[in-house]
């Protein structure tokens, strides 16, 4: 996906998010989005078969599912992080599209919340 595209899905995404009450976070690297959504569950769980349903990209796996009493990403109604843009450590070795591992995905995620 182009700059310009990412631009622009993130402008869309964070104006519905606010509107929606939903906070998180859109990793992208090689093609691949890692993506946290937190909020409601109901809001959640649609905002979800949305996104899974949108053609910009194919073969949505959804690698963890939890209850949490606070949120991490509170200000935050998607954060993002262009990761083909860096060559940050955590990222040795790191194949986005054999990504199964829940553990590595926050991992992933807390450390480019920094
Ligand atoms: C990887 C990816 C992540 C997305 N994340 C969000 C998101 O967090 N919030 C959002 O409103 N739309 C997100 N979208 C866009 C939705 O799929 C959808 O286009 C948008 O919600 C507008 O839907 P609507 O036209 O039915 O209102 C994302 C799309 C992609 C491809």
């Amino acid at each position: 996906m182009s700059d310009i595209d990412l631009q622009q899905l993130l402008v869309d995404a964070r104006e519905n998010n606010k509107k929606e009450n939903i906070t998180g976070q859109l990793l992208y690297k090689d093609q691949h989005f890692i993506q946290l959504l937190e909020g409601e569950e109901e809001i959640v769980e649609r905002m979800f078969k949305k996104i899974c349903k949108d053609p910009r990209h194919i073969k949505v796996k959804r690698i963890s599912n939890m209850d949490v009493a606070l949120r991490s990403h509170n200000n935050w109604s998607m954060g993002f992080k262009n990761l083909d843009k860096t060559n940050d450590q955590i990222l040795e070795g790191f194949d986005p599209s054999k990504l199964s591992d829940g553990n590595l995905v926050y991992r992933l995620l807390r450390h480019f919340t920094q």
